[in-house]
């Protein structure tokens, strides 16, 4: 089983690093293949060239895609799951990780396919994973909780992934209050990955 975590955040003092390091933790005990794409630590560039935009504004898919690019793609041919992990950040992954959908889900890959280029793999199991100051009930109440769902699961996610979830750890204003339910929850989504491996 390979595992890819595309991880977005700039601080190994943050509490996101934690639970990246916490679930790697759970999917090492599965003997699991292991990759990380640590954007920040990467410095992998969030912003569209125009260049680039030449090439997936105007579907002109015979242009060569960037370096950097084809490398995260490559990653996600080797992958039975890819984990996203990240702080919530005005309601939305941060602009590091959204950077990443818009360049490597480049047209004619993840979506606009046609007779000559190639398509991305389906993936069998996608997730999901946000902290949150606010806790879930009030993001649920406001909405938010769902709004956040439909954009990472039917969007970006897709049909491009057989099975996804996604968790909102939220709550994180008092972590001490809320750590040991988040990383029971993180135990229990690596339990549901050996399941959708077994399928
Ligand atoms: C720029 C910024 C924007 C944020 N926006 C939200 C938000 O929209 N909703 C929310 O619940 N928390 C928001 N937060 C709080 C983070 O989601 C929270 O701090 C998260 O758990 C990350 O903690 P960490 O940085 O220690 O990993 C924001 C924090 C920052 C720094």
């Amino acid at each position: 089983m390979n595992i890819l975590i595309v991880y977005s955040h700039p601080s190994k003092k943050s509490y996101t690093f934690q639970v990246l390091e916490r679930l790697k933790w759970f999917l090492k005990k599965q003997n699991w293949n292991i990759e990380v794409s640590d954007l920040y630590e990467m410095n992998f560039q969030s912003d569209m060239s125009e260049e680039e935009y030449e090439r997936e504004g105007f579907v002109k898919t015979d242009l060569p895609i960037p370096a950097d690019v084809l490398i995260e793609q490559e990653k996600i041919e080797k992958a039975d799951c890819i984990i996203f992990l990240y702080p919530i950040w005005w309601s939305d992954c941060p602009a590091k990780l959204k950077g990443w959908f818009d360049r490597v889900y480049s047209v004619g890959y993840a979506y606009g396919q046609n007779e000559t280029s190639k398509k991305m793999k389906t993936i069998p199991f996608g997730l999901a994973i946000g902290t949150a100051g606010h806790p879930n009930e009030f993001l649920e109440e406001i909405k938010m909780a769902q709004s956040m769902q439909t954009i990472m699961l039917e969007d970006r996610l897709g049909q491009r992934f057989e099975n996804k979830e996604m968790l909102i750890l939220g709550g994180t204003l008092e972590l001490e209050k809320v750590m040991a339910n988040h990383f029971s929850q993180l135990e229990a989504a690596v339990e549901r990955i050996k399941i959708y491996q077994k399928k």
